[in-house]
């Protein structure tokens, strides 16, 4: 599978990662993308997200079909393509929405079809391995599959990318407003655009991608967990209390005193990664990692849970408990681990580009919900089944929880214009 897709241009950095196009792509990720100064820069859509979050799950609570019945997921799915969208396109949805400030169908397909990239990306694929099968029948059905999710994306972004072209080269707009813009007047040192345009709509599928998965499946995991050990749960509402206060909502400055909740999201990136394995690496010569040698040219695939729940490494590795994450000495916890004892982010030349954005996502999807609701079992279950499914890592059956809004009404009215 992987082979078609890069070879119509699609998802080229991430699976074939050793060529001159990867490293282009790579540096202008790193430098102009996804740098601190274009964090900031991109703050304010970030906070309107957040905030939108705020709205749409009030707007849930408030309806007396759901009567408080929150499906966590489609929330924090949503909320991640909600602010990717608002940070490439500056537009968060592609239709109209809803009147709830939930998805419109247009969101829907697209988050779902992200998705189907995503469980089918590294999935195993004959013809990557017998080359001579490639072009023949799509003996695992796997191909269709990935061309027809990748054909929903692509139809809602790539008309995007064409239209911002045209309207940068005919002068209607000037200035610099999201990372589509920025991707587009990148220039060569011969003042020539650095990106095709096919090059930008591959960027952004492979943006859309690595945005949506890991922070809304570590912050369903999350409460799953807490909602089956109470006394974590009311520990991280006790830390927002404390340090936020019920005053106002809780923003990106206040992370770094929010370490018990940093900490039981780090907890769900040890414990509950969303995918098995992190994208395969190849050896570029003899090397040998701990106790084993690894010959030049091996493929290697790290496994996300092997190492997470790695008993040698972790006391109770099976058990959730963010204490484990807190330092003796109160510095802040960071969602990396340089030992590689879990493998939140990855770290090396191939190591995750995205660890400021992806922990402000993660961080900001969890301390909002648990500021802003109380968070209780439905009333037809004792404890959340914490099964995974059966052929991925994410909860068995999407968390479905009760919300009650804990904090004054205006704070969620305010954001009901946003
Ligand atoms: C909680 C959020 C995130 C987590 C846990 C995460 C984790 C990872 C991991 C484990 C890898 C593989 C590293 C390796 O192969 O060694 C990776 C790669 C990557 N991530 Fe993230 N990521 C997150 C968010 C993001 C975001 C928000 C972006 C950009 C918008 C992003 C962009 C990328 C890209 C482009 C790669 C491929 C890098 C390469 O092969 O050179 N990630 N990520």
């Amino acid at each position: 599978m992987s082979s078609d897709l890069v070879s119509r241009g699609y998802l080229s950095t991430i699976l074939s990662p050793s060529g001159e196009q990867w490293k282009k792509m790579r540096k202008i990720l790193t430098s102009e993308v996804l740098s601190p100064a274009r964090h900031h820069w991109l703050h304010g859509k970030r906070a309107q997200e957040a905030d939108h979050l705020v709205h749409y799950v009030y707007s849930q609570c408030m309806n007396s079909v759901t009567a408080g019945l929150v499906n966590v997921r489609v929330i924090a799915r949503h909320y991640c393509g909600n602010v990717i969208r608002k940070l490439i396109f500056n537009k968060r949805f592609f239709g109209e929405g809803r009147e709830d400030g939930g998805p419109g169908a247009e969101e829907i397909e697209h988050i779902n079809s992200l998705f189907t990239i995503l469980k089918y990306l590294f999935s195993f694929c004959i013809s990557d391995y017998v080359p001579c099968f490639r072009g023949l029948a799509d003996l695992d059905g796997h191909e269709k599959i990935m061309r027809t999710a990748l054909g929903i994306v692509v139809k809602y972004q790539d008309p995007l990318v064409d239209e911002r072209i045209k309207k940068l080269a005919n002068g209607c707009k000037k200035e610099e407003e999201d990372l589509l813009d920025v991707l587009i007047t990148l220039k060569d040192s011969d003042g020539c655009p650095l990106l095709s345009p096919q090059e930008i709509k591959s960027q952004i599928v492979e943006l859309m991608i690595a945005t949506v998965d890991n922070p809304s499946n570590a912050v369903e995991w999350t409460l799953a967990e807490m909602l089956n050990k109470p006394e974590v749960l009311k520990k991280a509402v006790e830390e927002l209390d404390r340090v936020v206060g019920r005053e106002w909502l809780v923003q990106e400055s206040d992370f770094i005193k929010l370490n018990y909740v940093k900490a039981c999201v780090k907890e769900a990136f040890r414990l509950h990664p969303f995918a098995p394995f992190n994208p395969p690496h190849v050896s570029k010569k003899d090397t040998t990692v701990a106790n084993y040698f690894i010959p030049k040219g091996s493929h290697v695939l790290l496994s996300r849970p092997g190492l997470g729940r790695n008993p040698g490494v972790w006391e109770d590795a099976l058990e959730f408990k963010p204490e484990r994450h807190l330092q003796n000495d109160s510095s802040s916890v960071a969602s990396t681990d340089p030992n590689l004892r879990l493998l939140s982010f990855s770290i090396g030349r191939r190591g995750c580009p995205g660890v400021t954005l992806g922990t402000s996502i993660t961080t900001m999807l969890m301390a909002r919900l648990l500021q802003c609701f109380t968070w209780n079992l439905p009333p037809t279950l004792f404890m959340i089944d914490l099964r995974e499914s059966e052929d991925d890592l994410i909860l068995a059956q999407p968390l479905v929880a009760l919300a009650e809004p804990r904090l004054s009404e205006n704070l969620y009215t305010s954001s009901l214009s946003i």
